[in-house]
């Protein structure tokens, strides 16, 4: 089955020009790291402008945990030191994208199939820094809110929640199918804690306020710098 769209508050935007963004807020990311950060690197397009412009600053001692095999590839190409995240425990900062960030800071993540271990290296990191282009800020959080689903009775989990379907998708690295809900919302953190609740989820896209310290959204004259307390 095809993934749902991800929602956009913005319409359909210039490619380029989101692209330009992505970068932008990945630029302004990357000079946010210091000499001696550990250091967690999410996934997807918006990340992969961050990995040059890292590795391009020649920070001394930073060690990186990678969210995922592609970008561990691409760290490892750019001679980024990686290590485990029980290697390093507790880490500086991480950076990484979203699908959707909101008012409320509620962020939707795991468009690319990676939430589960972008969300325990945030939870990990005392400053979790998300970049993205404009068109990721919403008013609220919507459907299709990503899920790693244990393998096992799949398809009961998904029944489970009503409205939910598979991805045809690689299974996750760590072996689990992808799907997504496409139910009502509403409020997310009631959401995010039925399905965590829900025997089979192993972990939604949603990442709740708490979890997020800088929010980095790059528009067409600038980068919004949105702050707050991470507390999670
Ligand atoms: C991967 C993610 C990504 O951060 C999210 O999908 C945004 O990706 P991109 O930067 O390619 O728009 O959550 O699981």
């Amino acid at each position: 089955m095809t993934p749902p769209r991800t929602p956009s508050g913005h319409g359909d935007l210039d490619p380029k020009e989101t692209e330009r963004q992505k970068r932008t807020a990945a630029l302004a990311a990357a000079e946010l790291v210091q000499d001696g950060a550990r250091l967690g690197l999410g996934t997807g397009s918006t990340v992969a402008y961050l990995l040059p412009a890292l590795a391009a600053r020649g920070l001394r001692d930073m060690l990186c945990v990678a969210t995922s095999p592609a970008t561990e590839r691409a760290a490892s190409a750019l001679g980024l030191v990686l290590k485990t995240l029980d290697e390093l425990g507790e880490l500086d900062i991480a950076i990484d994208g979203a699908d959707q960030i909101d008012q409320r800071r509620w962020l939707v993540k795991g468009g690319g199939a990676s939430h589960t271990r972008e969300k325990i290296v945030a939870r990990a990191a005392r400053r979790f820094v998300v970049i993205a282009s404009a068109e990721k800020a919403v008013a609220a959080v919507s459907a299709p809110v990503p899920l790693e689903v244990l393998r096992f009775g799949a398809q009961s989990t998904l029944h489970a929640l009503g409205s939910a379907q598979l991805r045809e998708v690689p299974p996750s690295p760590d072996g689990n199918l992808i799907g997504d809900y496409l139910g009502g919302v509403g409020d997310p953190a009631v959401l995010a804690a039925r399905l965590s609740c829900t025997p089979g989820v192993v972990e939604h896209g949603l990442f709740a306020p708490e979890l997020v310290s800088d929010i980095l959204i790059a528009g067409s004259d600038g980068v919004e710098h949105r702050s707050g307390a991470k507390r999670g």
